[in-house]
């Protein structure tokens, strides 16, 4: 939801922030905002609306020097108070000892400051809208007289309900303190420096061990002399005296970070897919009769096998995959498979416990809905299992085991490669566990995993062969209104292209399943809203074609995702887009590609931020 990044050590420190910011901007960028600590007693903040580049020719403009030795930084996704500068990170604590940066929602900010006001705090204490301002009061209003900035914040947070990932700055000292709950934090130590940040993309061009928080630590950071290491002490709200981390070695290069040529982010990441598919593959899919290797699922292996019932608890993109999730996992294992929106599940009191497994898929492994689905399910007695991207990511270590996707960063905040990632790892499980019930026969388990093995070349092949995809695209850039339709598999393919558009191009698209248009969607069908048809050769073909003929026979433009050297479509398809022929099941890794290029396409046409499209950040850590 919003990024925030500190650093403590001999460097300049407003350059490092900044810059670190820049590579959090996929986590929110309505505005953003920077404080140095000057020296014993003196600091400096700069704030402005936009992202990082705003905020950097506001330093420039207002004389701001860049340099110290101890920074946090903020850049913002606005959840209290409109998108301003006056709501910008960081915030002052009323007696000016502290400043405060702050991922997440304080839940309970107006009961904390209706109790200061009743012991005595000044409405004037309150500049802006947030919460989180409400918190560095109450941080200040906690230190107990004489106490150290360390004991006010395990008082204060205490008291906190919420989420929050939050630097604090101590303006005497230059000391930081950093504190999580729910909303991820991670550190990287150097020489003579400290790191810390939302997750590990600002620190890993620095130092590549990286120490993920758990909830409730807390760590202080003593800045000494400028060749001294700074004092780190690790602390847990619910333990005495100091706790240890173990650091993760992530393995990022710096230039995964750019766009490698590509226009934008997104861009980059679908043509990453035939390279992210592969090596999702990698070491799992092996030859021949032998089981699908997924070491990362041993502790759950039996659980799933013998599963009642297998939840699937996801969120927006990762929702879709759930649902081809669903068709393979009862296709080849005939085990009982529930797909929920994680934000639904949660909250309507389940049917879910011993005996269940609850498959939590997330790209970021943040989604709140997500996790407190998986927490909930936990606390039923379920077993837990991740379909996550993020190594280290809190979902990850909630669930304790599950497939990693490894499709690497993804900053575009549409997500692509994750998706077709999530889908590969689905497969992958529902194969190996059809193996091992026996439920599928071994000749068809062998094709299967032999023609999986063709897909990133599939996937290639597609990008080879945009025009007609572009060409669809510029042809219907105008239209403001869009269907998708699909059957089987192709539905949630369906789902997936419609949310693709609508978040990068605001154009209003919607999917249904083909076969739902004579239940109502078919009024829309008009010249001006063009409908997809996700059509690839399979057991729906005929009765999709139907449903194709029935939109043609309203005047309506179809634009049709098909199977190469299909020639059996009606005269009157404005737009044919081909896809190598594959497995049924396998058809959404293929016929998704030409959906993520075409919204592209329209948001580019459109001049929207692909990248960074309006109302959204790439990780939801706040319900
Ligand atoms: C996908 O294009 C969206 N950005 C969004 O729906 C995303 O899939 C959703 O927020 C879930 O995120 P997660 O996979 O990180 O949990």
């Amino acid at each position: 939801m919003c990024g925030i990044v500190g650093y403590v050590g001999h460097r300049e420190a407003g350059s490092i922030v900044i810059e670190g910011l820049s590579r959090l901007e996929y986590r929110g960028y309505d505005s953003a905002g920077l404080a140095v600590h000057r020296g014993p007693g003196v600091f400096e903040t700069v704030r402005s609306l936009g992202a990082t580049a705003e905020l950097t020719r506001q330093a420039k403009e207002e004389g701001f020097e860049l340099g110290g030795r101890v920074a946090i930084g903020h850049t913002r996704w606005a959840t209290h108070g409109a998108p301003s500068v006056r709501n910008a990170h960081p915030h002052i604590s009323y007696n000016g000892r502290i400043a405060l940066v702050h991922n997440g929602i304080i839940e309970n900010h107006a009961e904390l400051r209706r109790e200061m006001e009743a012991e005595g705090a000044s409405p004037s204490w309150w500049l802006s809208d947030t919460d989180t301002e409400t918190l560095a009061h109450w941080i200040e209003h906690c230190r107990p007289r004489g106490g150290s900035l360390l004991d006010a914040v395990r008082l204060a947070l205490g008291e906190v309900v919420g989420a929050y990932a939050v630097l604090i700055l101590d303006v005497p000292t230059g000391e930081l303190i950093a504190a999580r709950r729910s909303s991820p934090l991670a550190i990287g130590i150097g020489n003579f420096e400290v790191f810390i940040a939302s997750d590990a993309i600002p620190i890993v061009e620095h130092v590549q061990d990286i120490i993920y928080l758990d909830d409730g630590d807390i760590v202080q950071v003593e800045p000494r002399g400028a060749n001294e290491v700074p004092n780190v002490r690790l602390f847990n709200l619910a333990e005495e005296g100091q706790v240890e981390r173990q650091a993760v070695r992530v393995e990022l290069k710096v230039e995964e970070l750019g766009r490698g040529g590509h226009e934008t982010f997104m861009m980059k990441e679908v043509c990453e897919q035939p390279v992210t598919v592969r090596d999702c593959l990698r070491g799992r899919l092996t030859p021949g009769d032998s089981p699908i290797a997924l070491g990362g699922l041993e502790a759950a292996w039996p659980h799933l096998l013998r599963a009642r019932r297998i939840h699937i608890v996801a969120c927006g993109t990762s929702w879709h995959a759930g649902l081809i999730g669903k068709h393979l996992i009862e296709t080849l294992t005939r085990i009982p498979c529930e797909v929920d929106y994680a934000s639904e599940f949660r909250y309507r009191d389940p049917i879910v416990g011993p005996g269940d497994v609850v498959l939590a898929i997330s790209q970021s492994g943040e989604t709140a809905d997500t996790r407190a689905a998986l927490e909930l399910a936990l606390e039923r007695g379920a077993t837990p299992v991740g379909v996550v991207n993020v190594v280290g990511s809190s979902i990850s270590r909630l669930a304790g085991c599950g497939i990693y996707t490894r499709s690497g960063v993804e900053i575009g905040v549409a997500s692509t490669k994750a998706f077709t990632g999530q889908v590969t790892a689905l497969v992958l499980l529902a194969l190996g566990m059809a193996h091992s019930l026996g439920t599928l026969d071994r000749g068809a388990y062998e094709e299967l995993k032999a023609e999986l093995d063709t897909v990133p070349d599939k996937i290639a092949e597609v990008l080879e062969n945009l025009g007609p995809v572009l060409a669809a695209a510029d042809a219907h850039t105008s239209a403001r209104d869009w269907l998708f339709l699909g059957r089987g598999v192709s539905f949630p393919v369906a789902l997936e292209g419609a949310l693709k558009l609508k978040e990068i191009s605001y154009a209003h698209a919607e999917a249904y399943p083909a076969g739902e248009m004579k239940h109502g969607p078919i009024a829309l069908v008009e010249p001006t809203c063009p409908t997809v048809f996700v059509l690839p050769g399979d057991v729906h073909y005929e009765k999709s074609l139907s449903n194709l003929q029935e939109v043609l026979a309203r005047s309506g433009p179809v634009v049709a995702i098909v199977t190469r050297g299909n020639r059996e479509l009606p005269e009157g398809v404005g737009h044919v887009i081909e896809v190598p022929t594959t497995h049924e099941l396998l058809s959404p890794l293929l016929t998704v590609v030409p959906l993520q290029v075409l919204a592209h396409r329209v948001a580019s046409n459109r001049d929207c931020n692909v990248d960074r499209p309006r109302n959204l950040a790439k990780s939801v850590t706040v319900e």
